[in-house]
């Protein structure tokens, strides 16, 4: 088996054990309200689009009866704003009783009873980044102990209103509460982005033990300026990013935004595509109700997923800048391989490229491959070491390869 050649190749790796929690061996996948809804608490106003226990319930049945929850979008989640302004009188973190007239504990059980999961938010600091109550040094504890009496699968925990050291503190001692709750609860800290996403200030290694994923960088913004940002922050700090992703332990360069107002067609499947081969959580963060079937497609497609899902977990890498295009390369199980050529360019037409699977760093089957086209859904043919593996690829936009081994 190939499996010994490929941990040592791809550094997988002495020294980086996961969060002991069991979970999120794999990227997780769901949605989440912030890159849509924002901190919208006008229900009265506008009551489909705020932040509300309805919306989060119309989410909901939306996973489960669209077809997202059998392709693994299985957490639902809150971000910001869902908090009331005042901790109750014992001191808990409560709900806005106004839009959110049940309660948290009630929204889990419906969220469980469609077969999903629940995540919640909240931030290591005074305050959270809109000003309602944080989770300072001493509420930890408790507030770990009231997310597990609620049922809640999943904690992201922000940066706002806080400074280095109550990170540094904080961060540990809340995996540690997580923990002493007894209930398996997954661990997202966006820690790393509030100090720069880089060692020295940033221990990837510590991360790697007290999380199960992390933001890196900035928040991600509805246009394609935002994202190709990230992408290229991605592949200029791959060295340090890729080696510290694995199962349990996942880099986060943030949501979604398929199915929003920015992104052309071809920039949401660069998006997409460049989330498979960084081995990125798949967080949705669209409205459902309206989601365009160009959309649902792009971000519904089997192959894609099972790609962001490979069981190896290794993030990929941009292995080939040339001109306005970029090769991303990610390394599968059974000799399996996704490989996106991104086209950075703005000038008019789509613009041939060509390749080769010896180009590609692709040598470890010599019958060669059989190459699909993931997001056209097509197949392409097999390809021998040497054959020429060419097709245009459109402005700002990407054609992503999935290759399996004909050996
Ligand atoms: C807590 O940590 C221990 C030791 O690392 C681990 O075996 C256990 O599964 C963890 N429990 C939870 C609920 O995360
Ligand atoms: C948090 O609150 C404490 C106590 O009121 C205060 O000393 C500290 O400056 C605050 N920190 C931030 C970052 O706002
Ligand atoms: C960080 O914040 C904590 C708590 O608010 C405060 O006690 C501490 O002095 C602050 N540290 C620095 C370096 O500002
Ligand atoms: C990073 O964290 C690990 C695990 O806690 C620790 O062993 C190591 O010393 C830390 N590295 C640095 C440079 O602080
Ligand atoms: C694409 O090119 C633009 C303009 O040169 C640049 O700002 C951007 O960072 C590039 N994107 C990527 C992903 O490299």
């Amino acid at each position: 088996m190939l499996l010994f050649p490929l941990m040592l190749a791809f550094g997988l790796m002495a020294g980086s054990s996961s969060l002991d929690n069991g979970l999120l061996r794999t990227p997780p996948m769901g949605w989440v309200p912030w890159e849509r809804f924002r901190c919208n608490t006008d229900c009265k106003k506008e009551p489909d689009n705020c932040i509300s226990e309805r919306l989060i319930k119309a989410m909901a049945d939306r996973l489960a009866e669209d077809g997202w929850k059998e392709l693994g979008y299985e957490y639902i989640n809150l971000d910001d704003c869902w908090e009331a302004e005042e901790r109750d009188s014992q001191g808990r973190l409560q709900a806005d009783a106004e839009r959110f007239p049940s309660g948290i504990k009630a929204l889990v059980d419906y969220v469980h009873s469609k077969g999903l999961k629940f995540g919640i938010y909240s931030d290591m600091g005074n305050l959270t980044c809109e000003g309602y109550p944080g989770t300072t040094l001493d509420a930890i504890e408790m507030d770990a102990k009231v997310f597990a009496e609620w049922g809640v699968d999943m904690l992201k925990l922000d940066g706002c209103f806080s400074n280095s050291s109550v990170k540094a503190a904080g961060y540990p001692k809340m995996s540690a509460a997580l923990n002493k709750t007894g209930r398996p609860i997954a661990f997202s800290c966006s820690w790393p982005a509030y100090e720069g996403g880089l060692p020295p200030k940033v221990n990837y290694t510590l991360l790697g033990q007290i999380c199960n994923l992390w933001r890196n960088f900035g928040d991600i913004e509805d246009s394609w300026n935002s994202l190709s940002r990230i992408i290229k922050w991605y592949g200029d700090h791959q060295d340090t990013l890729q080696p510290v992703a694995g199962p349990g332990r996942w880099n986060d360069p943030d949501m979604l935004i398929a199915g929003n107002f920015g992104l052309s067609y071809e920039q949401s499947k660069v998006q997409v595509a460049l989330w498979a081969i960084l081995a990125a959580p798949l967080f949705l963060s669209c409205n459902l109700q309206s989601i365009s079937a160009e959309a649902k497609d792009i971000l519904q497609n089997p192959l894609l997923i099972y790609i962001n899902q490979d069981p190896l977990g290794i993030q990929g890498r941009r292995i080939a800048k040339s001109g306005q295009f970029e090769v991303w390369k990610r390394p599968l199980t059974n000799h399996q391989y996704g490989v996106a050529v991104l086209n950075n360019g703005t000038d008019g037409m789509p613009k041939p490229f060509a390749t080769s699977l010896r180009l590609l760093g692709i040598f470890d089957c010599q019958l060669g491959h059989k190459v699909y086209n993931v997001l056209d859904r097509t197949f392409l043919g097999n390809y021998m070491i040497d054959d020429t593996i060419a097709f245009k690829v459109a402005p700002t936009g990407v054609v992503f390869l999935f290759l399996r081994s004909l050996c």
